[in-house]
């Protein structure tokens, strides 16, 4: 059984990839030798609960990363939380139980902790993550998001994942899952952008009243990455506003800009290839803010979304049309 209070208690780690021979969706600079590395430095600061993904390609590190650690006895299989996430390209029944087991031989494992449909969106199904059409037009498919929850709860049945999430939906898409006739399980979290510049209050307020917990991602100002995200939008750990706070608070902006919500219920991601950010980040749980701190960063919400998913902007199920 799923728990969250527990899952609240876990940090976490992430690394993305970059394989430099590949064009497509997920191309970021990184070495694959850089993403194993952080990994593993990861997991000896003390990180257990890692977020990873079919589509970030960095699901081979991790499993090596976790075996090479689990070797030297620093951590055991049982004290890690792993989430891996379902690319849009296996949305279809059948290549949903495929392609679980593809990411859990990639990350050598018999059981991932959580598994996520990464976005409500299909793409045609296909050997290219990002399949294009010949004006360079993802190729969108037309599976209900209802139908592949339907595989996921059978992985879990079947014991491949403790349990299923979904990231990056609306309110509504969420309610069709909810509403589905014959609903085995419902969905454990909800993987969404959430920071200072998008609070995501409304979504939060949704998802409490169903007890689903709300991940964020791009809890510091994601990593800009020139290929995601607008150069010209503004860099949240610089906000005059959240250095005020951090500096009363005698702590790093980052710290501030995880604490404040963790302090709202919500379990931030905190991506890092450094060793000093990391455990830096681990000190989010030794300090409060007070109520008048979270009241003046409450105030920084602009409804901004650094990641808006264009690429998937022309398909009927583009999540972020709603106002949540
Ligand atoms: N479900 C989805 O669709 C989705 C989308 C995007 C991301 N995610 C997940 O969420 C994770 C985190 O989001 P994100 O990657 O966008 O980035 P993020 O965690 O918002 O920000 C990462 C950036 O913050 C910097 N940083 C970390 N700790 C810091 C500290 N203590 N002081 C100053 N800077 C610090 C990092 O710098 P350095 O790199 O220099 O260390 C990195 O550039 C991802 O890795 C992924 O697992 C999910």
């Amino acid at each position: 059984m799923y728990n969250s209070q527990l899952w609240k208690t876990f940090w976490n780690f992430i690394v993305h990839h970059y394989d430099g021979e590949k064009e497509d969706l997920v191309k970021i600079n990184v070495p694959k030798s850089k993403s194993l590395e952080a990994a593993c430095l990861a997991l000896d600061v003390g990180y257990r609960h890692v977020d990873t993904a079919y589509a970030y390609q960095v699901e081979e590190e991790i499993g090596q990363a976790i075996q090479s650690k689990i070797k030297a006895g620093v951590v055991k299989r049982e004290d890690l939380f792993i989430t891996t996430k379902l690319w849009c390209g296996c949305f279809r029944p059948e290549l949903v139980k495929p392609a679980l087991e593809k990411s859990l031989k990639n990350l050598q494992l018999d059981y991932v902790d959580l598994y996520l449909i990464h976005y409500p969106v299909p793409m045609k199904p296909g050997d290219n993550e990002s399949p294009l059409d010949e004006n360079g037009k993802f190729l969108l498919d037309t599976v209900d998001f209802c139908d592949t929850w339907e595989r996921l709860e059978e992985c879990k049945d079947a014991g491949l994942v403790k349990s299923i999430g979904v990231s990056n939906f609306n309110h509504r898409q969420l309610e069709r899952i909810l509403n589905k006739p014959g609903l085995k399980y419902k969905p454990v979290c909800n993987q969404v952008e959430c920071h200072l510049y998008l609070n995501q209050s409304k979504l939060l307020d949704y998802c409490e009243s169903k007890d689903i917990v709300l991940v964020a991602y791009g809890a510091l100002g994601t990593q800009r990455y020139k290929e995601w995200v607008d150069q010209n939008s503004p860099v949240l750990l610089n906000d005059p506003v959240l250095c005020d706070v951090a500096k009363k608070n005698k702590r790093s902006p980052a710290l501030i800009a995880l604490r404040y919500l963790i302090q709202r219920g919500i379990v931030p991601l905190a991506q890092s290839f450094k060793g000093n950010e990391m455990r830096e980040n681990l000190q989010v749980f030794g300090f409060q803010l007070s109520p008048e701190d979270m009241k003046t960063l409450d105030g920084l919400n602009k409804n901004f979304r650094y990641l808006p998913a264009e690429f998937l902007v022309d398909h009927p199920e583009y999540p972020f049309v709603e106002e949540y």
